[in-house]
């Protein structure tokens, strides 16, 4: 590890998993363990783990629960019941590609070897861990080489090591260009409903010794308008076959302020967010959540009793709005249907 990558929100010790709360940051560090399949596709639903890379990486370990469960309590006749528990797995969130891409790479792996399932699973989730890791600093590099000139950059939600293996994605790219004294100054959105900006980014950077400015979601465009900010860089929930990037609501209004003001508009999502079965953003399943995280803020009601509340939390950038989109495998200037399937054969869909 060096110094700007010191988190690691999703560990497998001994026989079960360990994964960082979430929901209690920056306030306070508490560890949950986790012994079965349904309890982590719960943590997943309630935010205990949540960025799509970190969630794929959890539900391929609950694949390894899942495969002891059904073992257990049918042994010769154990793959429905494992089937039937990945189900439970894939549905805790629908908008993240990662969750579904890592729970078929388990299930291949059942398919693919006559040992004992659990042990296979347990190879191949570190195997997905392992790889995300890698990905992100290879990503950080690429992306940081785009960034030519000194500047500012913003940023929004969580990226970084919270919301993967380590290191992050957008936040990897921060961290990279940070080191290599690219970047004068990180600009954090908040990030309303869940202040993923505020609690967890602002945090991470912090405890890697980067300062951070935090800003309202709102302020965004006026931030670019003074000529503060050079790039905005983010993550990505899925990318779609023609470039369409889904990722924390939000994101749109930024790509169209970037586009308006000659800012560079980045997306940093390992090749595991590509999902090149959807033709494109419209046929992403968008989220939405409780009306009352939107009616209150951190769990405190502050709303006019009797309002309603529209909870989205994923919103779709067009493809035409991305200036670059970086994965491990490469840089794609403006993705278009093209280009992607140029970069990524269809053979890849999840
Ligand atoms: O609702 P969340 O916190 O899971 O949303 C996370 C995001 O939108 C991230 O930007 C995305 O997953 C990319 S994380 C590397």
């Amino acid at each position: 590890m060096t110094r700007f990558d010191t988190i690691r929100p999703v560990v497998w010790q001994d026989d079960h998993l360990q994964l960082l709360d979430q929901r209690l940051l920056p306030g306070e560090t508490r560890w949950l363990a986790f012994h079965d399949s349904a309890a982590v596709a719960g943590a997943i639903r309630d935010m205990v783990v949540r960025g799509a890379p970190a969630i794929g990486i959890a539900a391929a370990y609950g694949a390894v629960f899942a495969a002891r469960e059904a073992v257990a309590a049918a042994p010769a006749d154990w793959l429905p019941r494992f089937e039937q528990a990945l189900a439970v797995l894939g549905d805790a969130r629908p908008t993240a590609v990662n969750l579904r891409w890592a729970l078929a790479r388990q299930r291949r792996q059942v398919d693919a070897s006559t040992d004992d399932p659990a042990t296979v699973l347990l190879r191949e989730a570190r195997a997905i861990l392992d790889e995300d890791l890698a990905a992100n600093h290879r990503m950080g590099e690429l992306g940081a080489g785009l960034m030519t000139e000194p500047g500012g950059v913003l940023t929004h939600c969580n990226t970084g090591s919270l919301a993967t293996a380590g290191y992050g994605t957008a936040l990897g790219v921060i961290r990279s260009a940070w080191a290599q004294q690219r970047i004068t100054r990180v600009y954090a959105d908040e990030t309303r409903p869940w202040l993923q900006g505020a609690r967890l980014t602002a945090w991470e950077l912090l405890q890697d010794g980067i300062p951070v400015t935090l800003l309202a979601d709102a302020a965004a465009p006026a931030l670019m308008r003074s000529g503060a900010v050079r790039w905005v860089v983010v993550g990505a929930d899925r990318v779609t076959a023609n470039g369409d990037v889904a990722n924390k609501i939000g994101t749109y209004a930024l790509a169209l302020a970037a586009r308006h003001h000659g800012v560079g508009f980045m997306v940093v999502a390992p090749t595991s967010t590509v999902d090149m079965a959807l033709p494109n953003g419209d046929a992403i399943a968008i989220e939405t959540r409780d009306p009352a995280e939107v009616l209150g803020v951190h769990g405190t009601p502050v709303a006019a009793a009797g309002a309603d509340a529209w909870n989205p939390v994923f919103d779709v950038t067009p493809a035409p709005l991305v200036d670059a989109l970086v994965t491990e495998a490469g840089v794609i200037h403006r993705p278009d249907t093209e280009s992607m399937r140029a970069a990524f054969p269809v053979e890849r869909a999840a």
